[in-house]
């Protein structure tokens, strides 16, 4: 009697010690069981009309789950007395295509009587970022479910909480330790910018006015450089954009490592990986291993979706992912 008394106890003390036991695989087997393939199927028809689908949902859920946790909390609007998430400014241009993506994808999903509001916001941007990652050719992987969607979205809660393209290692780490992920699995996400876009005023301090001695940054690539500064010239255009991966720009690969080991990094917070002796080890192994890269990025993508999860009175399901309820 003891025995089962302190078993239990055991396992109670276990289970709410793990913040991931509250998703797990297949958690909508029993009340929608087909909201993969609705959302996989809404997601590619996105995905056919414009490449730019798979930046903006990877980087969506980043920020998302970076701020206050995966609660899609970064998809609601700013109303008159409250300024949302998405309206700071560093909000960094997140792009219209993912917003859009994850309210199609929820209209398909609502279409199924079943499903109908049961499926939160929070998970249909999990699941769609998982399907836009395969669909570029990255590592396909089961999305844990389960996420409430969050009852708060305020742009002051951005503050501080996001990595800057000037951050060194010591800040990237620290950055992502809060969010309980390691210095591996930064490396693994950071990955994340073999595809997509940048505008020049995220980089162009590195072309023009690095420091007195070198208006250069000395760890880029010569000739990356003169081909960056040819795309972005000194008066920076806010209208341009460039692609982050100079080499494989719609391949979700380990080109991104390759690309640092060459000094085309585009940001600081990306040469830095390969620049810093503590992680540079790391970049080396994934730029000759994809497999160990890409197993190294499912288990950091799948952290990452367990960051500031929200269950029980701390969320509910939104009827519409740009509005509480
Ligand atoms: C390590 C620190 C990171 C920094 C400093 C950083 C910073 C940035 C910046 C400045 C941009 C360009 C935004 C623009 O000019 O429009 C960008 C784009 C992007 N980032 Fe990151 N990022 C980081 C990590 C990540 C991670 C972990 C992910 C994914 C999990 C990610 C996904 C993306 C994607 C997909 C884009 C392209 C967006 C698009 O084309 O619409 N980033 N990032
Ligand atoms: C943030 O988003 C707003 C509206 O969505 C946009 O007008 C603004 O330019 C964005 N800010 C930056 C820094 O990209
Ligand atoms: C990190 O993990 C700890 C222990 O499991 C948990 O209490 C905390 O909420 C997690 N932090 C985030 C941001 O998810």
């Amino acid at each position: 009697m003891t025995r089962l008394l302190t078993l239990s106890i055991i396992c109670i003390v276990l289970w709410s010690s793990s913040t991931s036991a509250q998703l797990r695989r297949n958690f909508y087997a029993n009340i929608c069981p087909n909201v993969e393939s609705i959302v996989r199927q809404a997601v590619t028809l996105k995905f056919q009309q414009t490449f730019v689908t798979v930046p903006a949902v990877i980087r969506l859920f980043f920020h998302d789950c970076f701020v206050q946790g995966c609660d899609a909390s970064v998809i609601v609007a700013s109303t008159a007395r409250n300024k949302a998430e998405k309206d700071h400014p560093d909000n960094l241009s997140l792009a219209g295509d993912g917003f859009d993506t994850v309210i199609k994808a929820k209209a398909a999903v609502d279409q199924i009587p079943s499903c109908r509001n049961r499926v939160s916001c929070a998970d249909i941007l999990a699941m769609a970022t998982r399907d836009v990652i395969s669909l570029a050719g990255g590592p396909s992987y089961a999305v844990e479910l389960g996420r409430l969607d969050g009852l708060r979205s305020n742009a002051a809660d951005v503050n501080g909480n996001l990595p800057q393209p000037t951050s060194n290692l010591d800040q990237l780490n620290a950055i992502f330790g809060r969010n309980n992920l390691t210095q591996d699995d930064m490396i693994a996400l950071s990955a994340c910018h073999t595809v997509g876009f940048s505008h020049c005023s995220k980089f162009s301090t590195r072309l023009y006015s690095f420091s007195r001695q070198n208006p250069v940054d000395p760890s880029l690539n010569k000739n990356y450089a003169a081909q960056l500064q040819s795309m972005c010239p000194r008066i920076v255009d806010p209208r341009i954009a460039i692609n982050m991966d100079p080499t494989t720009p719609r391949i979700f690969d380990n080109a991104y490592f390759k690309n640092l080991q060459n000094g085309m990094g585009l940001f600081t917070s990306d040469q830095v990986l390969f620049t810093d002796r503590r992680s540079r080890l790391t970049v080396n192994t994934w730029a000759k291993r994809p497999l160990t890269f890409n197993n190294a990025f499912v288990q950091a993508i799948t952290k990452l979706g367990r960051v500031g999860v929200k269950t029980g009175r701390n969320g509910n399901v939104r009827f519409d992912c740009g509005r509480f309820n």
